[in-house]
C-alpha cells in the first residue's frame, strides 16, 4: 500500500510537477547572466585536512562569485551551514548550493556493501538501509547522494562490481527502485529526503577484462536487455539525477552520448531530473580520442544532454564562448540550468537553505541505537553461507581459535565507499564473539597481502589449543571499489597457505570471508569445514557475525553473483546462452574447458542454511497462456531440517525458441518465505506475456508465441522445469530509437 502510494506521488504529483514550467524557476532564469547560468553548471569538490574540512580559497571564490551550482566531499551541519552562507549571502542571486557525497552504503552507520545487502533478496531490507542513509546524511548536511550504483556487474575482475546488486538485470532493477525509494522518501522537500543519483550510465560494468575504466563494446541488444533496464526502473521511480559513465560504447563515451541521454534517458523514459558527469568525464573525452580539446569536450557534453559538469570546469571556462559562437545554442545552456534549479526547488532548498544544516537533529540521529540495529539486521541477513558439514553453528561450549588478518579487524569491515563511516566504531568479529561469552585463543597468522609467515607458528599452536578454528579472512576494503581491478580472484598474499596449516592441525575449519566480489574458492570448498561469506558487513559486522556464527540468526543470504571456479571462466553468469554445441562431457567438440568444468562452483542465488528445504516439481495452472492471460506456478516447499529458517524460493524462465536466441534461464521472480521445522508452504507466482517479453529480432519489445520452461528453485542451477506454451505474441513496445 505504502508502496502504491509512493508510486502515485510520482505519477500524478511529481512528475507532472517537473514537466510544468516553474514560474519561480522561470523568474529566476530570467535575471540570470549567462555567466551565472554556467555557473549553476559545475559541482566542485571541497577539500578536507586531519581534522575536519576545509575549504579550498579557490572554490570559496568560486562559491562567492557564483560559479559553483553544487558541492561535493563536504558535509556536516557547521561546514555546509558555512559553504551555503557563501552562496546565499555574498553571491548576487543568492542560489542555494545542493550538497553532494557518494553516500553508497550508509552514511555515519555503515551498512553491508550493496553487493551483499544484494544477498539479502529482501526489498524491504534494502530500502530500509537506504532510508537509514538518507536521514543520517541529511541530518549532516547533505541533500543528494551519488547512489544507487545500478550497473550490472558480470566480471568479478572488476572492483566495482562491490557498489552494485549483481549480475541479474531483473533483481538489479527491482533493487534500483527500492534503493531511490529509500533515499528520497516521498517528498523530495521533506528535511530527511536524499536526492538519488542513478549511476554510472551506461554499462560501465561491462568493461572489458574487468579493468577499471576499460572500453566498452557491446551489441545494442546487449546493452537494452541487459545493462539499461536497471536504469529505466530507477528513472521510472522518480531518481532525481543521473551521472554519466566513464566508458564509451561502441566508440561514443557516455559522456558525450546524446543518444543515452537526450533520446533514450530524457525522450523515452520521461526523466525530468538533471544529468551530472562522473568526475572529470568530459575532460577525459580527450584522453578517449574524442574531443580534440576541452572546448569541443564541453560542447559535445553540452549538446549530449549533459547538465552539470564535475570537476572539469570544462562548462565554466569554455560553454559561454561556445555559447557565443553558437556551437551551443544558449537554450540548451537554459534547459540545464532550469532542470538544476527545479532540482532545488524541489529539494526544498528555495524555502530554506540550510534545512539540512540542524545540528540538533544530526545529535539526534547520526549513529544511533536504531540505526545500529538496522544495520545489524541488514548485515546478518546478507551472509551467504557456502559451506557447511556441520561445524556451525558452534556450539558455545567451545575453546575457539580466532585466526587471521581480519579477525580483529575494524576499519576493512566498513568496506569501500563508506562515506562519513570511521572504522574505528565498527564491532570486530573479535569483538562480537567476545561479547557473547565465548572462549577465544587469537592469532592473526599473517597480513591480507603479503609474503610473510612469520605469524603461521604461533596461528597453527593456537588452533592446536582450540576445539574449533574460525579463520577471518579476505580482501582489504580498499582491494574493491573504484580503481580495484584484480586480475586473480584467490585469496590475496600467503592466507590460503596459512588455511592449508590451520588444516593440517586437524582441528575442525571455518572460513569467515571478507570481500567485496566473488573469490576463487577451489581449494577453500574442499578443505574448510564451513564458509560463511561475509562480504563487508558494515558498522555491526561483527556482532551480525556472531548472531549467525552463534546460530541465534539461520543465515538465508544468496548470491546474486556467480562464483566461478577458475578465473578462466570468466564471464561467467547463469543466464548464458545454450551455444549451438552445448557441453556434452562425451563430445570433444562441444563447448567446454579442457581443465575445468563449465559450471560455476556456486551459482547465482545459492545459499545454504542450518536447516534444509525441500521442494516439489512446478504444477501449472494451464498448459497454455494467451496474451492477455495468466497462469499460475505453483510448488511446495518444505523445512525438513531441524531449525526454524528463511527460504529464498526464485522463478526461472527460459523461453525454448526466439527470433532471437535467449538465455537458458531468466529469474522473473521470488519469495522470501519463512518456514519453521517440519512445516511447508505452497508459494505461486503468476505469469502473463509480460514476464515473458524481451527486446526482438527488430528490438520490440514483446512476447513470441511458443514454449517456456519454468523452474521453481533454490537457485539458478537446481530444480526441474515445467513447461507451457505461450499460444500468441504480444508486443509492448515499438522498436528501440537507432543510435
Ligand atoms: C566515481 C563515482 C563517484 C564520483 C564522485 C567517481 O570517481 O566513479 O562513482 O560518484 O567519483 O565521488
Amino acid at each position: 500500500m505504502k508502496r502504491l502510494l509512493v508510486i502515485l506521488f510520482f505519477v500524478v504529483l511529481a512528475a507532472p510537477a517537473l514537466a510544468r514550467p516553474d514560474p519561480d524557476v522561470e523568474a529566476l532564469l530570467g535575471k540570470m547572466t549567462l555567466e551565472e547560468k554556467l555557473g549553476q553548471m559545475n559541482i566542485f569538490t571541497s577539500d578536507w585536512d586531519q581534522t575536519g574540512p576545509t575549504l579550498r580559497g579557490q572554490y570559496q571564490q568560486d562559491i562567492r562569485r557564483g560559479r559553483v551550482g553544487a558541492i561535493f566531499n563536504a558535509y556536516t551541519p557547521e561546514f555546509t551551514r558555512k559553504l551555503q552562507d557563501l552562496a546565499v549571502k555574498e553571491t548576487r542571486l543568492g542560489i542555494p548550493l545542493l550538497f553532494g557525497y557518494d553516500v553508497i552504503h550508509g552514511h555515519r552507520t555503515i551498512f553491508p556493501i550493496p553487493l551483499g545487502e544484494a544477498c539479502t533478496w529482501d526489498l524491504g531490507v534494502i530500502e530500509k538501509g537506504a532510508r537509514v542513509a538518507a536521514v543520517e546524511a541529511s541530518a549532516d548536511g547533505l541533500h543528494w547522494t551519488f547512489a544507487p550504483m545500478v550497473d550490472v556487474a558480470r566480471d568479478p575482475r572488476w572492483g566495482r562490481i562491490a557498489e552494485g546488486a549483481g549480475e541479474d538485470t531483473w533483481l538489479g532493477s527491482q533493487i534500483a527502485r527500492a534503493r531511490v525509494r529509500g533515499f528520497q522518501g516521498n517528498n523530495l522537500a521533506a528535511p530527511d529526503a536524499l536526492l538519488a543519483c542513478v549511476k554510472h550510465y551506461a554499462a560501465y560494468g561491462a568493461a572489458q577484462a574487468g579493468r577499471d575504466y576499460h572500453t566498452v563494446d557491446i551489441s545494442m541488444r546487449e546493452l537494452w536487455s541487459t545493462y539499461l533496464p536497471p536504469f529505466q526502473a530507477a528513472a521510472e521511480a522518480g531518481a532525481a539525477t543521473c551521472m554519466t559513465s566513464f566508458n564509451e560504447i561502441d566508440g561514443v563515451p557516455s559522456t558525450g552520448n546524446g543518444y543515452l541521454i537526450n533520446t533514450v534517458l530524457r525522450g523515452l523514459w520521461g526523466f525530468k531530473g538533471f544529468v551530472v558527469t562522473d568526475y572529470t568525464s568530459i575532460e577525459e573525452m580527450i584522453k578517449h580520442g574524442f574531443s580534440k580539446d576541452a572546448a569541443e569536450a564541453g560542447v559535445q557534453a553540452a549538446l549530449a544532454g549533459v547538465d552539470m559538469d564535475m570537476q572539469s570546469a570544462i562548462f565554466l571556462n569554455d560553454l559561454g564562448k561556445a555559447v557565443q559562437d553558437r556551437r551551443v545554442p544558449l537554450a540548451v545552456v537554459d534547459d540545464a540550468v532550469r532542470r538544476i534549479l527545479r532540482m532545488k526547488k524541489l529539494r526544498g532548498l528555495f524555502a530554506n537553505p540550510y534545512l539540512c544544516s540542524d545540528p540538533a537533529r544530526a545529535k539526534r540521529v547520526l549513529m544511533s541505537p536504531e540505526n545500529r540495529a538496522a544495520a545489524r539486521d541488514a548485515a546478518k541477513r546478507s551472509f551467504v553461507l557456502l559451506k557447511n558439514n556441520g561445524v556451525l553453528p558452534l556450539k558455545p561450549a567451545l575453546k575457539v581459535a580466532l585466526v587471521g588478518p581480519l579477525a580483529e579487524d575494524r576499519r576493512n569491515l566498513i568496506g569501500n565507499w563508506s562515506a562519513a563511516g570511521d572504522g574505528n566504531k565498527a564491532v570486530s568479529v573479535r569483538e562480537g564473539l567476545s561479547a557473547r561469552g565465548l572462549t577465544l585463543i587469537v592469532a592473526k597468522g599473517c597480513e591480507i597481502e603479503g609474503g610473510d609467515r612469520g605469524g603461521f607458528s604461533a596461528a597453527v599452536a593456537t588452533a592446536k589449543k582450540a576445539d574449533v578454528v574460525v579463520a577471518v579472512m579476505g580482501e582489504a576494503a580498499a582491494m574493491s571499489g573504484e580503481a580495484a581491478s584484480r586480475s586473480r580472484l584467490d585469496l590475496p598474499g600467503v592466507q590460503r597457505d596459512l588455511l592449508a596449516a590451520l588444516k593440517a592441525t586437524g582441528k575442525p575449519l571455518a572460513l569467515i570471508l571478507m570481500n567485496g566480489r566473488p573469490l576463487v574458492l577451489d581449494w577453500e570448498s574442499e578443505n574448510c569445514d564451513a564458509i560463511l561469506e561475509t562480504w563487508f558487513g558494515g558498522t555491526e559486522a561483527g556482532n551480525a557475525i556472531a548472531d549467525v556464527l552463534l546460530g541465534d540468526y539461520n543465515p538465508a543470504g544468496r548470491l546474486v553473483t556467480t562464483f566461478p571456479r577458475a578465473v578462466g571462466q570468466v564471464p561467467i553468469h547463469y543466464n548464458m546462452k545454450n551455444t549451438g554445441r552445448p557441453l556434452d562431457p562425451t563430445n570433444k567438440y562441444t563447448s567446454k574447458y579442457l581443465d575445468v568444468p563449465n559450471d560455476p562452483l556456486y551459482p547465482f542465488g545459492f545459499g545454504l542454511s542450518y536447516t534444509t528445504f525441500q521442494y516439489t516439481a512446478p504444477v501449472l495452472s494451464a498448459a497454455s497462456l494467451d496474451a492477455r492471460g495468466a497462469l499460475r506456478v505453483t510448488a511446495t516447499v518444505r523445512n525438513i531440517g531441524k531449525r526454524d529458517g528463511e527460504e529464498v524460493v526464485q522463478l526461472y524462465l527460459c523461453d525454448r525458441v526466439g527470433s532471437v536466441t535467449r538465455p537458458v534461464r531468466e529469474l522473473r521472480g521470488f519469495q522470501k518465505i519463512p518456514l519453521k521445522t517440519g512445516e511447508q508452504r505452497t508459494v505461486s507466482f503468476t505469469l502473463t506475456a509480460k514476464d515473458l517479453a524481451f527486446y526482438r529480432r527488430d528490438m520490440s519489445f514483446g512476447a513470441e508465441p511458443g514454449d517456456f520452461d519454468v523452474w521453481i528453485a533454490p537457485n539458478a542451477e537446481a530444480g526441474v522445469p515445467a513447461r507451457f506454451l505461450l499460444t500468441e505474441g504480444v508486443t509492448l513496445a515499438p522498436p528501440v530509437p537507432k543510435p
